[in-house]
C-alpha cells in the first residue's frame, strides 16, 4: 500500500529515536518516499546522515537552511501522512499550542495531511495532566495517536504507559491513518478464521488443516481501511492483528454463538473459518484406551452457521462466504452462494498448488450475486484479502 505514497517522518528528541530508523527503513522498503525532519533534540540522538542513508533522501532539521522553509512546507502539503515518532512531551505541547518555532512544527501547521503521533516519554511525563490535556486537544482536532505502551523505559522498568509502541504497531496505525477514510470507515466487520476443534475425548480432537491466514489477512486489511473489526478465531498459531478485537473460540458451536452475538450489529460478515462439519456424537469424558483393530467413532453433523444465523443479518449488510473444494470448484461455489444467500463467495480449489490451507498464497475466484466470476492470479493472501474487500467496497458504496 505504500508504493508511491509520500510520508513525512517527524522525529523529536526522545530516546526512542533509535526505533525511528526502523520506521524510516520499513516505509522506504515498502515503496514510500520518506522525508525525515528532525527537531534539534532528535539530532542529538541520531545524526541526520543515518536517516539519509536509510531513505535515500536528505533529512532536514533547520528552518533556516538555504532553500529551507518554503520547499519543506511544500513537503508537508504534498504528504499522504505526517508521522511523528517519537513524539516527545515537548513536541506534543508545542503542537497543542499551535507553535511554529522549528521546521517540524511549522510543517505540521501548514500540512493538511493526516497526522499520526507515537508519543514516547517517561511515565510521569505521560501521566501529567498537562500532557493528557495537550493530547486530548490534538485528538479533538483529528490527530491520531498510537500508544504509548506499558513496558520498560530507558530509565528502568515501568508498569505505566510511556514506552513508544513498536514499529510494527506504528506502521499498522500509519496505514489506517492513510487509508481509513473510505467506505469501510466506521463500519463493523466480523471475520471468522481458522479451524474448529471437536473433542473425541479429553485429549483428542477432530480438526482440519486451516491455518487461519486468509481470515487474519482479511481482518488486518479491513482494519486498515477504517473498519471496526472483530475477528472470531479458532485455534491457530498466529499473532493477533493490530487494532482488531479478537474472540477466541474452539468448537463450531462456540463459533456459531459468537457470530450470533455479533451479527445484529455487523455491516460485513466474512466467513473465512473452516468449521468442522462433523463432530463426535458422544465424546468420552475419559481418555479412550488403545484398542486392537479398527476404531469407529460415531459422528454427527454440526450446524450450518450461515444458514442458522441468516435471520439475524442486519438489513443491507454484506455476507461473504468461502468455498474450498477439491475439483469442480466454480460450480460448487455458485451453488453454495445461492443456497446460503451470500453476496460474494470466494472459491478455491485445495488441490491447486499454492492455494488453500497452510500456504501464504492463494488462487481464488470471486463470484458475485450477478453470476459473474472474477478469476484472480496466484497472489499472497494479503493481496487476495484486498481484492475481496475491493469487491465488498463496491457494494458498500452503493
Ligand atoms: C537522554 C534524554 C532522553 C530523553 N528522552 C525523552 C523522551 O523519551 N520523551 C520526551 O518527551 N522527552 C525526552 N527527553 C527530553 C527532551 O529531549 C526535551 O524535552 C527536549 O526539549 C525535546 O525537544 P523536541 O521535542 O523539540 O525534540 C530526553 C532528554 C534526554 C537528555
Amino acid at each position: 500500500m505504500w508504493t508511491g505514497r509520500r510520508v513525512v517522518l517527524g522525529v523529536s528528541g526522545g530516546i526512542a529515536c533509535y526505533k525511528s530508523c526502523t520506521l524510516a527503513r520499513r516505509l522506504t522498503e515498502a515503496g514510500a518516499q520518506v522525508d525525515v525532519i528532525l527537531t534539534r533534540g532528535a539530532a542529538e540522538f541520531v545524526r541526520p546522515l543515518t536517516f539519509e542513508a536509510l531513505t535515500g533522501r536528505p533529512a532536514l532539521g533547520s528552518l533556516w537552511e538555504p532553500g529551507g522553509a518554503l520547499s519543506h512546507i511544500r513537503l508537508g502539503q504534498q504528504a499522504d501522512l505526517v508521522l511523528v515518532a517519537p513524539a516527545t512531551a515537548h513536541l506534543i505541547a508545542r503542537m497543542a499550542q499551535g507553535l511554529a518555532d522549528d521546521l517540524l512544527t511549522t510543517l505540521l501547521l501548514a500540512s493538511t495531511a493526516p497526522v499520526l503521533l507515537a508519543p514516547a516519554m517517561n511515565d510521569e511525563m505521560f501521566a501529567h495532566l498537562q500532557t493528557r490535556a495537550n493530547l486530548e486537544r490534538l485528538r479533538a482536532r483529528g490527530v491520531s495517536v498510537v500508544g504509548p505502551d506499558v513496558g520498560a523505559l530507558a530509565e528502568g522498568p515501568s508498569e505505566r504507559p510511556g514506552r513508544m509502541s513498536e514499529p510494527e504497531t506504528i506502521l499498522a496505525h500509519a496505514a489506517r491513518a492513510v487509508r481509513g477514510r473510505g467506505p469501510f470507515s466506521g463500519r463493523r466487520v466480523v471475520v471468522t478464521a481458522g479451524p474448529t476443534r471437536e473433542s473425541i475425548d479429553p485429549v483428542r480432537v477432530v480438526t482440519n488443516r486451516s491455518s487461519g491466514k486468509m481470515g487474519y489477512r482479511v481482518a488486518e486489511a479491513a482494519w486498515e481501511r477504517g473498519a471496526d473489526v472483530v475477528l472470531v478465531s479458532g485455534p491457530v498459531a498466529l499473532p493477533a492483528p493490530v487494532g482488531v478485537r479478537l474472540r477466541r473460540v474452539e468448537t463450531t458451536r462456540e463459533l456459531e454463538d459468537a457470530v450470533r452475538e455479533e451479527l445484529p450489529e455487523t455491516d460485513v460478515l466474512v466467513m473465512a473459518a473452516a468449521p468442522a462439519d462433523f463432530r463426535p456424537s458422544d465424546p468420552s469424558d475419559r481418555k479412550r484406551a488403545r484398542v486392537d483393530g479398527a476404531l469407529a467413532i460415531p459422528m454427527e453433523p454440526t450446524d450450518d452457521i450461515l444458514g442458522a444465523t441468516r435471520g439475524l443479518r442486519k438489513q443491507g449488510s454484506i455476507t461473504v462466504g468461502f468455498a474450498l473444494e477439491t475439483g469442480d470448484a466454480l460450480a460448487k461455489g455458485r451453488a453454495k452462494l445461492e443456497r446460503k444467500d451470500l453476496d460474494l463467495i470466494v472459491v478455491n480449489d485445495a488441490l491447486e498448488p499454492g492455494a488453500g490451507f497452510e500456504v501464504d498464497t492463494n488462487r481464488v475466484a470471486l463470484l458475485g450475486r450477478d453470476g459473474a466470476a472474477r478469476i484472480l492470479p496466484l497472489q499472497t493472501k494479503r493481496e487476495v484479502a484486498e481484492a475481496i474487500l475491493d469487491a465488498v467496497e463496491l457494494s458498500l458504496g452503493r
